[in-house]
């Protein structure tokens, strides 16, 4: 049975929930030479799925004596493989290799189930012994494929070598940073693989995927990055050791840091200018208000007469990403979507006793909205977190330009947006701050801290923001305040001529 053959028949939902995503044979064969490179005797898949690495590697005709044992949780898909069943190089065991023993390995290659630990049924089984095993709390792992990866780096042998898929973002991630410094201090980690432009490479991938090639030797050897870019440039890969276009000091990747700002920058050559600082400095992006239930909470002007809901129970909100399609949002924009009856208000209640507001909460349980995740966790159900409007806005999810808007109303909004608030050293320099995040220069350089979904698709958490980085405070105040309005009355009608002249004024400060 044909990987097409299954994922025809498999719904997606299906496959989501087991985590089944699998490995194009150009990756997988990579992977398969480079584990084998040392003779292993014994090699561990722990995540089996339709068996690439097994197929790709028996291909590679090795001289030595294998063996390949493998896990597989999902007795479904093991249906599709009975033609593997009968070979003697290969036991599968048709179980959760989370809880299988600690037995060690020659290689091992993976491309583990990508999904949130919460959602798994063991965990609480689960992570006390290998919590055992490696000596450590496992503290904040959101992710099981972080698991599969601790687990399997304490099952390699001395001198063993392991390959293993992972999203690129998990370098990014709190509960990384332990795995991070097992790799570094114990010289494990060899290479990184990025799979840029991932739609081409793992048509199947939603996040940027990135391969780890580690090996057990004890060996302080420069890190070597790698950037691939499309399957052609896979093909002609012939030693992947030998193919990186970066080579990087182990003190050139801390532990503690984010690994994909410090390793984006090398591939896209940007670096940070001289003199810039955190966008920290000058305030906090926060995310929008998350009501659990934007259906019951987004009102419009029509909604709300009808159902007689008075002023002071509403606020001005915006609802949806798509309200905003300029630049700069004014008190003018925000009264045209009114007149449009687009959903700009938010249910903000201030009169639990008033008849409209209660008939319109009861309305909401009726349709079980208060039995939502997030609304069943707040009390009362209703009443949504406070926030202030912010200055500057920022979409979550951004496709090619980042989208980012100067609001100068008093609408608040939903998690659309993040919504950045300026402390006393950003309260003056807002306009300028926009003025950088709007250009090219800006752009590129908070792009090195996004979370790739694939499909040209870009995400960004507040925490992105706060940590990417920006001009100065000299900087910000050399540029000419007249010039700002200028660029920010012209931003509101044109805004590529605003972006051309935001570009030559942040070019000026840098320079400077
Ligand atoms: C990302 S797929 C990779 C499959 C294959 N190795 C490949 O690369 O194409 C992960 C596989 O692990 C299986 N799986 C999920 N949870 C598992 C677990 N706890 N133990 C073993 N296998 C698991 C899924 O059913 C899925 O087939």
């Amino acid at each position: 049975m044909s990987k097409s053959d299954y994922i025809a028949q498999t719904s997606i939902s299906y496959r989501k929930k087991y985590g089944q995503f699998f490995t194009p044979s150009l990756v997988a064969s990579i992977m398969a030479k480079w584990v084998t490179e040392n003779h292993p005797k014994t090699i561990l898949d722990p995540a089996f799925g339709l068996g690439i690495f097994y197929e790709e590697i028996s291909q590679l005709n090795l001289r030595n004596k294998w063996h390949l044992t493998t896990y597989e949780i999902d007795d479904n898909i093991l249906s599709y493989l009975d033609d593997i069943q009968n070979k003697t190089n290969i036991t599968i065991f048709n179980k959760d290799y989370l809880e299988s023993d600690f037995n060690t390995y020659d290689a091992i290659i993976c491309n583990p189930p990508y999904m949130r630990f919460q959602k798994f049924i063991n965990r609480h089984d689960i992570l006390p012994k290998i919590e055992q095993q490696i000596g450590k709390k496992l503290v904040g792992y959101s992710n099981i494929a972080s698991i599969f990866l601790i687990k399997a780096l304490q099952q390699l042998n001395v001198r063993g070598r392991l390959a293993f898929i992972l999203p690129f973002e998990f370098f990014n991630t709190g509960y990384g940073k332990e795995i991070k410094k097992t790799l570094i201090e114990k010289y494990l980690l060899k290479q990184i693989i990025i799979c840029a432009n991932e739609k081409d490479i793992f048509p199947d991938a939603t996040t940027t995927i990135c391969i780890l090639l580690c090996q057990n030797d004890q060996l302080k050897q420069d890190i070597k990055i790698t950037n691939i870019n499309n399957t052609q440039e896979i093909k002609e890969i012939s030693n992947i050791s030998e193919y990186y276009h970066h080579p990087l000091d182990h003190i050139q990747l801390p532990y503690q840091k984010k690994w994909t700002p410090i390793i984006l920058s090398l591939i896209s050559q940007q670096k940070i200018p001289k003199g810039f600082c955190k966008l920290s400095e000058y305030g906090t992006f926060k995310r929008g208000i998350a009501t659990g239930a934007n259906d019951f909470f987004a009102l419009n002007k029509n909604k709300i007469e009808q159902l007689r809901i008075s002023d002071n129970n509403v606020c001005l909100c915006i609802t949806k990403s798509h309200l905003i399609t300029k630049a700069i949002f004014t008190d003018d924009d925000l009264i045209l979507l009114v007149k449009q009856d687009k959903p700009i208000y938010c249910l903000d209640v201030e009169e639990i006793n008033n008849q409209a507001v209660k008939n319109y909460i009861k309305l909401g349980e009726e349709k079980a909205y208060h039995q939502r995740y997030l609304t069943k966790n707040r009390k009362p159900w209703y009443k949504l977190e406070k926030r202030e409007p912010a200055p500057i806005l920022f979409g979550v999810f951004n496709r090619g330009r980042l989208k980012v808007i100067r609001n100068f109303t008093s609408a608040i909004h939903f998690t659309c947006y993040h919504g950045f608030y300026p402390n006393i050293f950003g309260q003056n320099l807002i306009n300028q701050l926009f003025i950088y995040l709007m250009s090219d220069i800006g752009q590129d350089i908070i792009k090195m801290n996004k979370r790739s979904y694939g499909n040209n698709l870009d995400k960004f958490e507040p925490g992105d923001l706060n940590n990417s980085y920006c001009p100065n405070v000299e900087q910000l105040n050399a540029i000419n305040e007249e010039e700002v309005r200028e660029i920010i009355s012209i931003a509101n009608m044109d805004k590529k001529e605003a972006i051309i002249m935001s570009n030559k004024l942040i070019e000026k400060i840098m320079d400077d």
